[in-house]
């Protein structure tokens, strides 16, 4: 890591004036400002009769500063035709509201070439905005709800992004209608018809307050959806709940009759225990000559004469179990 070329001071002072410096500059140097990226490149330098490969110096210059190498990266001596100041180690690459001037050199043995500069630039005043990310669109009655987040991390106490949605229907003939700006990180696009897939791109903008600067970005990919209606959400909770419903009633159904199943002895018993005789009744019949009948028969209507079909019916059931008992 060389800082600054210790052999060739004059050279660098006044490089274009050197009779060694035969070595033509880097052609068409340019620096790439897309969304959080910078990097400079340029085209190489070829020499037909020397076999060494030729390097490459960069450096930098804030607007009230002196050139210098740019620390935090490998670009002093570098056989590449780019610099990444965005690369992992300077992950921000230079303030993004700098006044940045670069430029660049070629470098073979001893020679060295002419500077080739790239115009001076800042980073929120030249940077190519690139559209949102993460769109994510959802359908609702008669609208679509698109969200997304913001094509890169910026400095919200300087700039800001706005966002504008364009959209039209798939099936028609007019022209995209456009929504924005908005400053959120979603937008509705209500009043549209039920039932219609529609088509839409959304783009940020890059806004600087400060030096009236406003940055366009670029559209999206279209992406297209189907609105829905009120009649579909009701069909599809009518559905839901009947599903519900339905699961609610057989489950517990299933699992009785699988029970009854596994445990038919035992509800059999439970349901068929002999049928008891009603206690008044019992005693009646251990005791005929007791005046019960004719005292139940007083407090109830004459229609109400169940209790002689019991006692018919019960009386031969007690007659068999003393039967069997005494077997
Ligand atoms: C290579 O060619 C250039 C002219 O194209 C000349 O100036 C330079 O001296 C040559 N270098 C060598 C090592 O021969
Ligand atoms: C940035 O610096 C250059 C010179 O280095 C100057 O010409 C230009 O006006 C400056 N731009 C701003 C916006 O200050
Ligand atoms: C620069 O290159 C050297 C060796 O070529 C390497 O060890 C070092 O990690 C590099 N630094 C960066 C910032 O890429
Ligand atoms: C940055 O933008 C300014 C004008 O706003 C322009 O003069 C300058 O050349 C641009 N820099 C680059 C590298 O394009
Ligand atoms: C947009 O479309 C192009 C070409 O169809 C594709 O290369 C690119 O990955 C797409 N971008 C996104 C964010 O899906």
């Amino acid at each position: 890591y060389l800082p600054f070329s210790p052999l060739f001071p004059s050279l660098i002072l006044c490089p274009s004036q050197d009779p060694l410096s035969q070595l033509p500059p880097p052609q068409n140097p340019k620096i790439r400002l897309y969304n959080a990226e910078q990097v400079l490149s340029w085209e190489p330098v070829f020499l037909s009769n020397d076999t060494r490969p030729v390097t490459y110096r960069v450096q930098y210059k804030y607007t009230a500063s002196e050139w210098g190498d740019v620390s935090g990266v490998n670009c002093t001596k570098t056989t590449e035709t780019w610099c990444n100041f965005t690369a992992a180690s300077l992950s921000q690459g230079f303030p993004r509201h700098f006044n940045v001037s670069l430029r660049v050199q070629a470098e073979l043995g001893e020679r060295v070439s002419a500077w080739a500069t790239v115009p001076w630039f800042q980073h929120y005043r030249n940077v190519t905005v690139g559209p949102p990310e993460n769109i994510e669109v959802a359908p609702g009655d008669g609208s679509l709800i698109i969200r997304f987040s913001a094509p890169f991390d910026v400095d919200a106490s300087m700039v800001t992004f706005q966002y504008y949605a364009h959209y039209w229907e798939k099936a028609g003939t007019q022209k995209a209608r456009v929504k924005g700006p908005v400053k959120s990180n979603f937008i509705l696009l209500d009043g549209l018809k039920p039932l219609r897939v529609y088509c839409l791109q959304v783009k940020a903008e890059l806004v600087w307050p400060a030096q009236g600067i406003v940055r366009p970005g670029h559209l999206s990919n279209i992406s297209c959806s189907e609105t829905t209606t009120d009649a579909a959400t009701e069909l599809e909770q009518a559905i839901l709940i009947f599903v519900g419903t339905f699961l609610s009633v057989v489950l517990p159904m299933g699992a009785c009759f699988f029970l009854v199943l596994k445990y038919r002895g035992l509800v059999k018993y439970w349901f068929h225990s002999p049928p008891k005789i009603p206690l008044q009744i019992e005693e009646y019949l251990k005791d005929p000559a007791q005046p019960i009948l004719e005292a139940l028969d007083k407090d109830r209507s004459p229609k109400e004469d169940a209790w002689d079909s019991v006692s018919i019916v019960s009386l031969p059931e007690k007659e068999r179990e003393d039967a069997l008992q005494n077997t």
